[in-house]
């Protein structure tokens, strides 16, 4: 069965919405599920993510990020996502593997190869089976991100990626597409400014006919 589904795009670009409007729709349909994110689908997970995401830690070099997101994701596969597809679950993944490629490879410009190595080993050569490339310009997710963190309080606590420079998050926006470009028969790109409630009709549109949902 087709199940691995993934959300990716830059920060702000409405993954997490959208992931969980999704899954409120899927489980009143009864869709068995699995609803997940990186790096903090497990619990190791979220003390790699701890680490990761410290603003404290500007001083982390790229090699040792892509490591700290690659071991998360080994755990993660092994431990929640193979299972859950093995019992025939629907997966719903914030950010896998294309995010790897895109921050590590083109946003901080580790070599696309070794990437392709060491993440072909952490995710067991797992693939999305459909990619949702939620796609808007920087400064409009930036923007979307720093309101949220207001509201949650945290406006402080703006991680280490979100406080990179907007030239990173362009270059990450364009990694994106050039995956998206790569391999466009995997994902549904998503145009991430328009409403929440246009882009969740579309996204629960894409996903019932990708699992042959009947209504
Ligand atoms: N289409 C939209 N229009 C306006 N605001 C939106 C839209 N989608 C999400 N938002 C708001 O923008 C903020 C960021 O959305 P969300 O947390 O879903 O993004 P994200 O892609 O998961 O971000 P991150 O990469 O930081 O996890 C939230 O406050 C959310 O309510
Ligand atoms: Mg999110």
């Amino acid at each position: 069965m087709k199940s691995l589904i993934t959300f990716e795009g830059i920060e702000g670009s409405g993954k997490s919405t959208q992931m969980r409007l999704v899954a409120e729709y899927l489980i009143e349909k009864n869709v068995p599920l699995l609803i997940t994110s990186e790096p903090s689908g497990t619990d190791i997970g979220r003390k790699i993510g701890g680490i990761l995401f410290n603003r404290g830690h500007h001083y982390m070099c790229a090699e040792t990020e892509v490591f700290l997101f690659c071991a998360a994701r080994s755990q993660h596969v092994r431990e929640m996502i193979m299972p859950a597809l093995k019992e025939n679950r629907v997966v719903l993944c914030d950010r896998f593997s294309d995010a790897t490629y895109a921050y590590q490879g083109i946003g901080r410009g580790l070599s696309l190869e070794f990437i392709k190595l060491i993440n072909d080993y952490s995710s067991m050569s797992l693939r999305p089976d459909l990619t949702f490339l939620f796609d808007l310009p920087v400064e409009i997710g930036l923007k979307r991100a720093m309101e949220r963190n207001d509201l949650l309080k945290e406006s402080s606590f703006s991680d280490r990626f979100e406080r990179e420079h907007l030239d990173f998050h362009r270059r990450v926006r364009e990694g994106y597409l050039s995956i998206y470009k790569s391999e466009p028969k995997r994902f549904c790109l998503i145009d991430a400014t328009r409403n929440i409630d246009t882009i969740q009709e579309e996204v629960r549109r894409r996903v019932a006919d990708f699992i042959n949902l009947r209504n």
